[in-house]
């Protein structure tokens, strides 16, 4: 393993750590693998297993703001998929996500943005994908994680009367609210970095209060040197961030297998 590693690293090319999970694979760079299908007109990034999938538990995949067209969106699906789950990616946005090298210029207005995505449209999105594991794809319980903006979506959709995510996992949620987790019905995973502004020490310190009163099944994870967003995308040749994103993958993979 270390001697791959340090191949693939010489190659500059696809780095990639082998899991203990189930022989699942983090796969950072590289061509991804899934394919998009149209369905009832929501684009839907499908990624398989290459063989022995669970016809019992998928994993439903809610994005950040840069939406499915993201690169390292598709490839952490891809990878997840390597744990032998199918993994469904539902465009949340239509067609119009935060385009990725937006943050970096003037052009963007979040505000703008985020009122042409209100939460009633993103739930419905959901709710319908959710429809579709169940009954087209046949697969009862799903496995959702939720990274940035969609780790609000993972708690909105875990509830007890709302029965669509069975077990959930975040990393570095936005805007999530104390009713939202108070909500949460099953076993939630959060992953959470030291220099997240967005999913600050108080917030923390709410949803973990908010856990242990309501009793629920809940772990929760802090990893130091861990920059908004690193369950997705990170400076793979920061030593920090790369521990980071691999553990929140398996973190997100462990929990599944223990709880789905
Ligand atoms: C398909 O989408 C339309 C709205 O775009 C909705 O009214 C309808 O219920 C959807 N059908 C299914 C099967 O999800
Ligand atoms: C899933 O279902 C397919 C088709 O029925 C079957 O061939 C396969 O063995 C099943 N996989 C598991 C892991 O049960
Ligand atoms: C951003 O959009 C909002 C809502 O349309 C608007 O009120 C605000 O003035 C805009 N901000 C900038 C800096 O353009
Ligand atoms: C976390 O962010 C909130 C605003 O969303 C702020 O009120 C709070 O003071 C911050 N906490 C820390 C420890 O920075
Ligand atoms: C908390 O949950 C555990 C496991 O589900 C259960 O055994 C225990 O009785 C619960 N405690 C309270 C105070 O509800």
């Amino acid at each position: 393993m270390l001697a791959r590693l340090a191949i693939l690293g010489l190659a500059g090319a696809a780095s990639a750590l082998a899991n203990a999970q189930c022989g699942a694979v983090l796969k950072n760079d590289g061509e991804p693998v899934g394919e998009f299908k149209d369905v009832n007109g929501t684009q839907i990034y499908h990624s398989y297993p290459t063989s022995g999938g669970s016809n019992t538990t998928a994993i439903l995949y809610l994005t950040d703001i840069f939406g499915v067209p993201n690169p390292q969106a598709k490839l952490l699906a891809d990878s997840l998929a390597t744990a032998a789950y199918t993994v469904i990616m539902p465009d949340l946005f239509k067609g119009d996500p935060v385009p990725l090298d937006a943050l970096e210029g003037p052009g963007l207005n979040l505000t703008d943005w985020v009122a042409r995505h209100p939460q009633e449209e993103v739930d419905a999105i959901i709710e319908a994908t959710i429809a579709y594991i169940h009954t087209t794809l046949s697969i009862p319980k799903i496995a959702a994680v939720g990274y940035c903006f969609g780790g609000k979506y993972v708690p909105r959709h875990m509830t007890a009367s709302s029965g669509g995510i069975d077990i959930g996992f975040i990393a570095h949620p936005s805007n999530l609210l104390p009713a939202e987790i108070e909500a949460i019905a099953g076993p939630i995973s959060i992953a959470a970095g030291e220099l997240d502004a967005t999913y600050n020490a108080t917030h923390r310190n709410t949803a973990e209060d908010i856990l242990m009163s309501k009793n629920l099944t809940f772990e929760a994870s802090l990893y130091s040197g861990a920059p908004h967003g690193f369950g997705v995308k990170v400076d793979w040749a920061v030593r920090e961030q790369r521990y980071a994103k691999t553990a929140a993958f398996e973190q997100a993979l462990r929990w599944f297998g223990f709880w789905a």
